[in-house]
């Protein structure tokens, strides 16, 4: 844990807010809502995907098989880039997990999958094709990021709550090396992240800040947001971290990535590109 007064020297565009926009900070974060017109509004496709929140409580209800059988269906029926379907999936109940990483599963979650960029496969069928490193990256991240959405949003329409990870619960960032070495992982099979499921205890977290749709949207041009805009998201943050986590801070957990990013970016192009230089 840092001291107290690091968290004024986010090293980032703004500084911590006081307390007043602390306050006015949570306000928003609360009031915050997702806005769509009233006519589209009752969709319950719709309401689902904007009631989604990540969720880390889970009470110790069992995930029945054929819940767990029908997330997975939904990652099998994802899109991907010319159907290649460039992606795997390690399955875990939290005995597994434990066993595997001598660890409990994150968040006391009933099921645990690790999502993985996989080219593999479609190498052994495609083999002329020259090697094409960051494109296989690419296509398969894109591809496995598609299938853990709709896992996501399966298991909201089954009353199941669930979390994205990027670490596998050993406090790393991507766990690269250590997920190839513990799974087996063959060149081209990709550690994405971690998807815990299970059923949320207490009520469902508010949404984190959202930017303003018009500040992600251009037409013609690229512009520049409203850096007044970023400030605000960036009050919001940390004030919403702080009561979501008092004992830590967002300055805290940015230490943490900042920490860890740079092994984390050598494993990967090791992974990846096969580049050894450090
Ligand atoms: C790829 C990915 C990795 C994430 N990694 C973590 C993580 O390591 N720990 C965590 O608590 N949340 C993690 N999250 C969840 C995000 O913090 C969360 O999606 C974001 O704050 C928005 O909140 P919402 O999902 O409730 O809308 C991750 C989300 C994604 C998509």
């Amino acid at each position: 844990m840092l001291p107290r007064r690091r968290f004024y020297s986010v090293p980032c565009m703004v500084k911590a807010p006081g307390q007043f926009g602390f306050l006015s900070a949570l306000v928003r974060i609360v009031r915050g809502r997702p806005h769509v017109p009233p006519a589209v509004a009752d969709n319950p496709l719709l309401q689902r995907i904007l009631r989604r929140r990540s969720v880390r409580r889970y009470d110790d209800r069992p995930l029945p098989d054929e819940v767990f059988a029908a997330i997975l269906e939904a990652a099998r029926v994802a899109p991907s880039t010319v159907n290649l379907q460039t992606w795997s999936f390690a399955l875990f109940t939290a005995e597994s997990w434990r066993a595997t990483f001598g660890r409990p599963i994150p968040f006391q979650a009933q099921r645990a999958v690790i999502v993985l960029a996989d080219t593999h496969r479609a190498r052994t069928v495609f083999e002329a094709f020259p090697r094409s490193p960051l494109i296989e990256y690419t296509i398969g991240v894109m591809n496995a990021a598609l299938a853990a959405m709709n896992m996501t949003l399966a298991a909201e329409a089954l009353g199941v709550s669930s979390v994205m990870l990027s670490e596998t619960g050993r406090s790393g960032l991507l766990d690269a090396a250590y997920l190839k070495d513990k799974l087996g992982l063959p060149d081209g099979v990709v550690p994405l992240m971690t998807i815990v499921f299970g059923y949320a205890k207490g009520p469902r977290p508010p949404m984190p800040p959202r930017l303003p749709l018009q500040e992600i949207c251009f037409t013609g041009c690229y512009r520049e947001t409203d850096p007044l805009v970023m400030r605000r998201w960036l009050e919001e943050m940390i004030a919403g971290y702080k009561a979501a986590f008092p004992r830590s801070s967002f300055e805290a957990q940015l230490h943490v990535y900042r920490s860890r990013i740079g092994q984390a970016e050598q494993e990967l192009r090791r992974l990846v590109l096969g580049d050894d230089t450090n």
